[in-house]
């Protein structure tokens, strides 16, 4: 069935029983691989809101969560855009970070990302997204626990937005061209 966000309509693409599997899985594996462990999961706002937060009923292990923001803003460099993160601190000093994203397309955003953690010298850095645009990627990224790898059409849903609407959807549509 297709959907109107805004001006653009959407077809079903991850339905909700798709989706609750795959976070079960991530969750199974994080539950394995940080069996000993007490991670902090870091959610990066907006879009990976919905997602962290199912991901997290799954976890068993002791954890813990916070969440930043990237704020993008012109730079005065010739390179353009600038992310900066908001809400980080030394909090992140010796923990085990998973870093809980909704979606890596460019791959731009999870590098800087995880660059900008690093100075805060974390004990780890691992990466879950809950989406991958494989063939959209331009710059070599980290992932560690992925959802679905998807073909490079535009998503909305299940905390993804276009122009700030559809976050609501509990399933993920595509883009109808
Ligand atoms: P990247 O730097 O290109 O990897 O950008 C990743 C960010 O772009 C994600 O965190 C999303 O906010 C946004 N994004 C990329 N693809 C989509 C999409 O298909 N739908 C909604 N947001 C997207
Ligand atoms: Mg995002």
């Amino acid at each position: 069935m297709s959907i109107t966000v805004k001006d653009k309509t959407f077809d079903v693409f991850i339905n909700q029983k798709e989706l609750a599997e795959a976070v079960n899985r991530i969750g199974k594996e994080i539950n394995e691989d940080y069996a000993k462990k007490n991670p902090l999961l870091v959610v990066i706002l907006n879009g990976a809101f919905m997602f962290a937060s199912d991901l997290m009923k799954t976890l068993t292990i002791n954890c813990a969560i916070t969440f930043l923001k990237l704020s993008s803003y012109a730079g005065t460099q010739s390179t353009g855009k600038i992310r900066k993160l908001i809400g980080l601190n030394e909090n992140i000093q010796d923990k085990d970070v998973i870093i809980i994203e909704d979606i890596i397309d460019t791959g731009f955003t999870i590098n800087d990302t995880i660059e900008s953690i690093q100075q805060y010298k974390p004990s780890s850095v691992r990466v879950a997204s809950l989406l991958f645009k494989k063939e959209a990627l331009q710059k070599p990224a980290q992932i560690d626990y992925v959802g679905f790898t998807i073909p490079n059409d535009f998503v909305v849903g299940y905390g993804l937005d276009y122009d700030g609407l559809g976050r609501n959807l509990p399933a993920i549509y595509k883009l109808i061209n």
